[in-house]
């Protein structure tokens, strides 16, 4: 009977160490793990820019830093023909589905573990969404970050100025990666020599700060990827 009880006050003790620790506030955003998969519900309804495709949406978000890539796999509601959006550090960012393909070019590459954090992520407090107690985070006027308070996973993020998209962390796995290539090739369709099915964007002026160049990136990726979206 010795070990149940033990368990039981290791529980405990693990619970408390979460529960003080999660009573003071955190320096910053944790950074992302290096590898994860996520699940994120998407409600578009309330867009400022026109979609045409349908506004609901599971994301399986894969972030594979060791690899350099990011794929967004978006399955919108009720439709068989998911949106790939697949992003190098390169600056190459692919957006495509059976039929099409888009071609962004963004100079920052893709979102870097802290990215969070930075170029300073302002605090702006506790917060329950969905239930779950969070530390919430704004950064760049327009990103609110929400953390889960206990287990520092992010559990929601809204891009509010500029497109007023939300996304709602349903499952986070850390380490789960992707490991299909095929999942990640471009088809040929996106290799096509035509112009018009193309756009491709560049951006090679002046410097600025890596906080403004990833407000930067966040917005071009949304603004630009809005017909895609
Ligand atoms: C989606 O967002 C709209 C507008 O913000 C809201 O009215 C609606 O309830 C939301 N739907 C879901 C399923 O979250
Ligand atoms: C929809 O967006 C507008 C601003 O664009 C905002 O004022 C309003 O509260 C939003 N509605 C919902 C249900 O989120
Ligand atoms: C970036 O890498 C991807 C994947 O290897 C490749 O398809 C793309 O052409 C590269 N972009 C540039 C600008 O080199
Ligand atoms: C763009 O690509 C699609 C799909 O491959 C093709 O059907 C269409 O003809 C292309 N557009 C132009 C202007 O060539």
């Amino acid at each position: 009977m010795a070990w149940p009880l033990l368990q039981l006050l290791l529980i405990a003790a693990t619970t408390t160490a979460a529960a003080s620790s999660s009573a003071t506030t955190p320096d910053g955003p944790a950074p992302w793990p290096e590898q994860f998969h996520a699940v994120l519900f998407t409600n578009l309804t309330n867009v400022s820019f026109a979609s045409t495709s349908p506004p609901l949406r599971l994301h399986d978000l894969y972030y594979d830093w060791p690899r350099r890539r990011n794929l967004n796999l978006i399955r919108y509601q009720l439709s068989r023909d998911p949106l790939y959006d697949v992003e190098w550090n390169n600056g190459t960012s692919f957006y495509f589905d059976s039929a099409t393909c888009r071609t962004l070019q963004f100079p920052v590459g893709m979102l870097r573990p802290g990215w969070i954090a930075e170029g300073g992520a302002v605090y702006l407090g506790r917060e329950t969404t969905g239930g779950i107690d969070c530390h919430v985070w704004g950064k760049a006027d327009f990103i609110v970050y929400y953390e889960d308070a206990l287990t520092r996973r992010p559990v929601r993020w809204n891009f509010i100025d500029v497109t007023g998209i939300e996304q709602f962390v349903m499952s986070f796995e850390v380490g789960v990666v992707l490991e299909d290539d095929s999942q990640w090739q471009a088809p040929a369709h996106c290799f096509l020599d035509d112009a018009a099915n193309k756009t491709n964007e560049h951006d090679d002026h002046v410097a600025v700060s890596n906080g403004v160049m990833d407000a930067l990136r966040l917005f071009r990726k949304f603004a630009g990827a809005a017909a895609a979206y």
